[in-house]
């Protein structure tokens, strides 16, 4: 199967009140491990790589990768540009043969992200690649000195961003962030404002970011052969539900997948006199793999 545009995948999940899970990968192994998992679930995925991701394996790597690994599929797979900062990033992913892209402005004030998201759409439109955009700072509230309405997405701003950008699905900022230390105490998510949002917008894609749980299994394994993340706290499975049932339909996850695939390495190099690259990636591919296959299921529930 060729690659697909996010928005089918995406108005799929919306419409079976699921979630569509999108996965950063940094290299070939990580991939590997993600579409296995996919293909034993029978289930498609977002397959997302960042900027930084870009530059340390290099664009048409990437390409020659995922095509390869996922073209005698029976389930669709998208590939995806992870925050893009700009509109030359976005522009060489998909002219690479990207099927999807975030422009991420959110850093610009919300007329400027405006701007530069429509001149992302409307190059993207020309190729049939979707374009995501964010609104609000996913950067998370606790320890912030910033006020909560800069932060947070505004259903009002959601709504006229929508319609004055033309993008394909939204970025909300309704309490996660990135990496391994999202909340001092517990998990909790702002699901009143995606209620809000949700309707307002008429149910349209929303996006969440920051969605790693950091599941207690993943740091006891971690820390079992010798990783040190103390504090680490992530996003619940209920939370993840319940942003379900409120309208996210595609669940961004990066640290789990980098912690699940740094444990196994750790783990077979506990033996000392292992030197074969083979034996610690393969090991970090099963637990890769298996940290997926609980999420596709996760996303999958119905609500
Ligand atoms: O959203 C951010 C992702 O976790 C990507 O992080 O730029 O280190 O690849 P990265
Ligand atoms: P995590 O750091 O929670 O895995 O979030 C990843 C992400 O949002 C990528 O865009
Ligand atoms: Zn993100």
């Amino acid at each position: 199967m060729s690659l697909v545009n996010a928005k089918e995948l995406l108005i799929k999940a919306k419409n079976k009140k699921q979630a569509v899970g999108a996965f950063n990968f940094t290299n070939f192994e990580q991939l590997k491990a993600i579409v296995n998992a996919c293909k034993k679930e029978n289930t498609g995925c977002i397959l997302a790589v960042s900027e930084s991701a870009i530059a340390f394996m290099g664009i048409d790597n990437i390409i020659e990768i995922v095509k390869n690994e996922t073209k005698n599929t029976k389930v669709k797979f998208a590939l995806h540009l992870d925050h893009g900062k700009s509109y030359e990033i976005c522009k060489k992913c998909i002219d690479a043969g990207f099927t999807s892209v975030m422009i991420d402005a959110s850093h610009f004030n919300f007329e400027d992200n405006i701007k530069l998201t429509k001149k992302v759409v409307k190059y993207a439109k020309k190729f049939n690649v979707s374009v995501e955009a964010e609104l609000g700072k996913i950067e998370g509230i606790e320890d912030n000195t910033k006020s909560l309405e800069s932060i947070l997405t505004s259903p009002t701003d959601a709504v006229n961003f929508i319609k004055k950008t033309g993008i394909d699905s939204l970025a909300v900022s309704i309490g996660t962030s990135h990496g391994a230390y999202k909340f001092k105490g517990e998990s909790k998510l702002q699901i009143e404002l995606l209620k809000q949002i949700n309707k307002a917008t008429n149910f349209f894609p929303l996006v969440l970011h920051g969605a790693s749980s950091l599941n207690e299994n993943l740091i006891l394994n971690f820390e079992k052969f010798g990783g040190k993340i103390n504090g680490a706290k992530g996003v619940d499975d209920n939370s993840i539900k319940q942003s379900i049932k409120y309208g996210i339909c595609k669940i961004n996850v990066d640290t789990d997948l980098r912690i699940a695939f740094t444990t196994g390495i750790k783990e077979t190099l506990q033996n000392e006199s292992i030197f074969n690259l083979r034996e610690y990636l393969k090991n970090a591919m099963k637990r890769t793999e298996y940290e997926v296959i609980k999420k596709l299921q996760l996303f999958s529930l119905k609500v």
